[in-house]
């Protein structure tokens, strides 16, 4: 089966924080959790360099907008090897192929009927190149998510005839209940469309840096209608010689924070209708990462840099700590103090400390040979059914609840080695079963949850996977006794602690 999955495509206005890399870390946990299935998988980011957000940051810098693109583009770029992040495309709007391919089906809109000239009046937010909508503003003509105040805009432009979508947007949202997720977030775009659908400008007369609309040469199109073809154009170019569109599209999940919803749930679908276009399977909405209770972003000056927590733990522990303490699809707050903790408790002394001790034990009363014995009912209870949960989880992008099924067997097996006391085993030659029985089923287990945190831990999961005497990760092996070694290493410590 193919699997696409793409994160939101990120404004180049400003270096990358750990907002944008905590979508391409979901986004990729998901990638790799189904090439470990097998199945054939295409995962898409890059960046959104057109429009109003990146024309005004070039003018405040005394920079043109490509200039600035090609910096900004550049560090989202050099950010995705540094959280591990295997895309198989980086797609940059103001590459030539994606402009005449925005051209191309917007065109098709057009010629659908779906397309007009109008007047706009109302108001804008630059910052997020939107027109809000009156029950989108928040107290004194503000914008609610950057609160600066709202420009007043009229212009001619040409609209997208969104109204008409609004049955069968509702009908969309009737038959797939799951076309948006979580449940809280469907109602919410849910009830953005029964609210009454108005046409929203397509196009912009008074911007020059976007891409020209083939029927009017005097107008660029709106941003968030060349951004979101983006997940569309990507598949015919990023493969030279071949169009990936046949085996990829319609996407299967779009990673989406909740600021960008509306754009996503609602525009992007009947977009893709007007087109004539399938839809996405999923689109995925999570929350945001807060710090000091508001939205980490750009503009608020309240940012985490990734680099620096990369530099310093690595980006094993980064992944893991995004998903750990706010859960996936909620917000949630951040801080390095939380961080650390985690680090120190579930890394260092749950996880790392694991490995370390039953490796360490098997090197001492076993030579580091696994004994070929029966495992223990107790742990292959605790482990029955682990694999399919984990993957029915992240079938549905449910990155928090998956990563928990796993911890909860990590902390099991920590219990099991206290209860069984291999070092208390090890001083009578009549408990040799006893212990044999212990440290094989300890091991086992260990197998499995290295094989299931591969996405979420690709790093650190290498290095196990090399100690354990290079076991085969490949999902199909996820059942608890379905491989079992037979020489494994001492591991040295995963998460080495830090001092200062
Ligand atoms: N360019 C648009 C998206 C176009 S997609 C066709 C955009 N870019 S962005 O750079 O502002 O944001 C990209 C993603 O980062 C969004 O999903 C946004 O929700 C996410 N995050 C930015 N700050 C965030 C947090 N503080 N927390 C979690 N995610 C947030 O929007």
């Amino acid at each position: 089966m193919s699997f696409y999955v793409t994160t939101p495509i990120f404004y180049v206005n400003a270096a990358p924080h750990l907002g944008h890399a905590y979508s391409a870390i979901a986004a990729d946990i998901l990638a790799r959790h189904q090439r470990q299935r097998g199945e054939d998988v295409f995962f898409l980011t890059g960046t959104d360099e057109f429009g109003e957000p990146v024309a005004l940051a070039a003018e405040k810098l005394g920079t043109t907008p490509q200039e600035l693109a090609d910096q900004n583009s550049q560090r989202f770029r050099d950010l995705m090897p540094r959280i591990d992040a295997s895309n198989d495309f980086f797609i940059r709007t103001t590459d030539p192929e994606h402009g005449k391919a925005v051209q191309e089906v917007l065109q098709r809109v057009h010629d659908n009927g779906y397309v007009y000239k109008g007047k706009y009046e109302g108001w804008y937010c630059p910052r997020c190149a939107d027109f809000k909508t009156e029950n989108e503003i928040e107290d004194g003509n503000r914008c609610p998510i950057h609160h600066i105040e709202l420009t007043r805009e009229e212009e001619e432009n040409w609209f997208f005839a969104l109204s008409k979508f609004q049955e069968q947007l509702e009908r969309l949202y009737a038959d797939q209940p799951d076309f948006v997720m979580p449940r809280h977030r469907y109602n919410e775009a849910r009830s953005f469309i029964s609210g009454g659908l108005q046409d929203v400008s397509l196009s912009r007369s008074q911007l020059t840096w976007g891409v020209t609309v083939p029927w009017d040469s005097e107008h660029v199109f709106y941003v968030w209608f060349d951004a979101l073809l983006n997940y569309y154009t990507a598949l015919s170019y990023a493969k030279p010689g071949e169009d990936l569109r046949e085996r990829f599209w319609p996407a299967t999940f779009h990673i989406i924070g909740k600021d960008i919803l509306k754009f996503h749930c609602v525009f992007w679908p009947a977009m893709l209708m007007a087109a004539g276009l399938p839809l996405p399977e999923h689109v995925f909405v999570h929350g945001y990462l807060l710090l000091d209770g508001e939205k980490m972003s750009k503009s608020l000056g309240n940012v985490l840099d990734p680099n620096v927590v990369i530099d310093r733990f690595g980006s094993d522990a980064l992944r893991f700590y995004c998903f750990r303490d706010v859960s996936f699809g909620q917000d949630g707050s951040v801080s390095t103090l939380q961080f650390e903790q985690r680090y120190e408790s579930e890394l260092a002394n749950e996880f790392g400390n694991l490995a370390s001790r039953t490796t360490n034990m098997l090197a001492r009363y076993r030579d580091g040979v696994v004994p070929d014995v029966a495992l223990d009912p107790a742990l292959v209870e605790a482990f029955a059914g682990l694999g399919e949960e984990v993957a029915a989880l992240l079938d549905r992008a449910e990155v928090s609840g998956a990563l928990d099924a796993i911890w909860q067997r990590v902390r099991r097996l920590n219990a099991y080695v206290a209860e069984t006391a291999p070092w208390q085993l090890a001083k009578d030659e009549a408990k040799a079963p006893e212990l044999d029985r212990a440290l094989a089923s300890v091991i086992e287990g260990l197998r499995v949850v290295t094989l299931l945190l591969v996405p979420y831990m690709p790093d650190v999961t290498a290095k196990l996977q090399a100690a354990l005497g290079g076991p085969d990760l490949a999902y199909e092996h996820a059942a608890y006794g379905a491989q079992r070694l037979t020489k494994v290493d001492k591991v040295e410590p995963l998460f080495p602690r830090k001092t200062e």
